[in-house]
């Protein structure tokens, strides 16, 4: 029989070869090795899976103190983690062709995310949800929502190119950097009901927007070929820089009615069913320029007082350029550029792009500033997708 002394010994002895195999960065290239890290609580250190393994379990894992990084396991169907709290590093997937399954049920701190190229993964299993993340880039996966990520505040957001995306409802209180939602499924909800601000916003293909509480942009927003009719900012004052709605061809409305500045350009150019500009009650200050093209047939801006920059106004309907004739004369509109024109058969914005009614509405290639962030963004991702063909 043995004794309870060399019982304690025996287990103590073990527990510390574990503890060795814990204490290090780990490497896991097949599945056998996965099984020996199975009794690890906290490993200190980065655990980088090979592409050979084909299934991945941590029973007992709760910490890992440096990135979990799972790179081009083609035949990796299911991650299994369901003690794991934290991820103290980046929590990177890439290119896992089959990967099914992630299931992280007790999973709330992440260093960063940074997911793609994970065409299978249809849905997270992370019950209790992440919390904190400092920057979220998701980008083609076949995610039908993102619950599971819930985020109060980060530094970046990049949602785009997941076709099947049909919500985003994230509470994040504000965003230090960019928040990016593009080339998603078309008729993608996206709602981030508790935002306050942000530093850049840039939102292209969603069906429906939703931003409640949204009360600055620190530098620019841009809403780029949505397909939504209508939206309102009811508690937007302030855009650091550039506003800009472009090629949003169903769009009919924009309220904007506590929006006093904005420190660039205030852009409107082929949204082509947009034909009154009336819910910018309270708009004073354009530090760049007033740039509006396409098929107005009413604009007001009422309050406005100060334009830094030129006013362009290009129509093709019947337009009444009695208000902005005056408030170039007054002297309210510094620039030297004046365009007020309606009835034309080719309404161009400043920068030259046409703008016509039976436009395309086609947003690329623009140089202005909004949307040129976005093209950068295009650019980045055909990057990452030729990366991941290479490799
Ligand atoms: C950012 O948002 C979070 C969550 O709403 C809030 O707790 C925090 O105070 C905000 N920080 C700043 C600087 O606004
Ligand atoms: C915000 O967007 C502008 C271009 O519109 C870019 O110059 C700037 O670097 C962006 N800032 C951040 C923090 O992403
Ligand atoms: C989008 O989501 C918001 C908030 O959940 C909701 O109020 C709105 O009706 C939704 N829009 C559509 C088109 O379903
Ligand atoms: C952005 O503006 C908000 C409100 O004015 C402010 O609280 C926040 O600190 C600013 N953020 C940055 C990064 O400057
Ligand atoms: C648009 O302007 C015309 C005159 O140019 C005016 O008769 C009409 O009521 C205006 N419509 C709206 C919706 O303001
Ligand atoms: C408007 O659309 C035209 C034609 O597709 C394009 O050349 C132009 O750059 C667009 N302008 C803006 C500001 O989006």
């Amino acid at each position: 029989m043995i004794s309870l002394r060399r019982f304690v010994l025996a287990a103590v002895a073990v527990a510390g070869a574990v503890n060795a195999q814990c204490d290090k960065s780990v490497e896991i290239k097949s599945d056998g090795d996965a099984s020996a890290l199975s009794s690890c609580n906290t490993i200190r250190g980065d655990v980088t899976i090979g592409e050979g393994v084909t299934s991945l379990s941590f029973p007992s894992l709760q910490t890992i103190e440096g990135d979990l990084s799972i790179k081009g396991a083609v035949g990796l169907t299911s991650v299994d983690c369901p003690m794991l709290r934290q991820i103290e590093g980046d929590f990177v997937m890439q290119g896992l062709t089959v990967l099914a399954t992630l299931s992280m049920p007790e999973l709330t701190k992440v260093g960063s995310i940074s997911w793609t190229t994970l065409p299978a993964l249809g849905q997270l299993t992370f019950t209790k949800g992440v919390t904190e993340a400092s920057s979220v880039l998701i980008t083609d996966t076949n995610l039908g929502s993102l619950a599971g990520i819930n985020l109060v505040t980060a530094k970046t957001f990049n949602i785009n190119n997941n076709k099947y995306l049909s919500t985003v409802n994230v509470a994040l209180g504000n965003v230090s950097e960019a928040l990016s939602v593009e080339f998603n499924g078309k008729s993608l909800n996206c709602s981030f009901p508790q935002l306050v601000w942000a530093t850049n916003i840039t939102i292209r293909e969603a069906g429906d927007i939703s931003f409640p509480k949204l009360t600055s942009v620190n530098n620019s927003i841009a809403f780029i070929q949505n397909n939504f009719e209508t939206v309102s900012f009811p508690e937007l004052e302030k855009v650091g820089q550039s506003f800009a709605f472009n090629s949003n061809t169903k769009l009919t409305k924009v309220t904007a009615n506590d929006l006093v500045s904005v420190g660039g350009t205030f852009q409107f150019a082929n949204n082509t069913k947009f034909q009154t500009l009336d819910g910018f009650r309270s708009l004073k200050t354009v530090g760049g320029s007033v740039d509006l093209s396409g098929t107005f047939k009413n604009a007001t801006l009422p309050e406005l007082d100060d334009v830094r920059g030129g006013f362009n106004l290009q129509t093709t309907e019947e337009f009444d350029c009695a208000e902005f004739d005056k408030k170039k004369s007054g002297g309210v509109i510094k620039g030297d550029e004046y365009t007020c024109k309606g009835k034309l058969s080719e309404a161009k914005s400043s920068e030259g792009g046409a703008s016509t009614s039976g436009g395309s509405g086609s947003g690329s290639g623009q140089k202005n500033a909004a949307t040129g962030r976005a093209g950068i963004s295009t650019f980045a991702l055909i990057a990452v997708v030729a990366a991941t063909l290479i490799l």
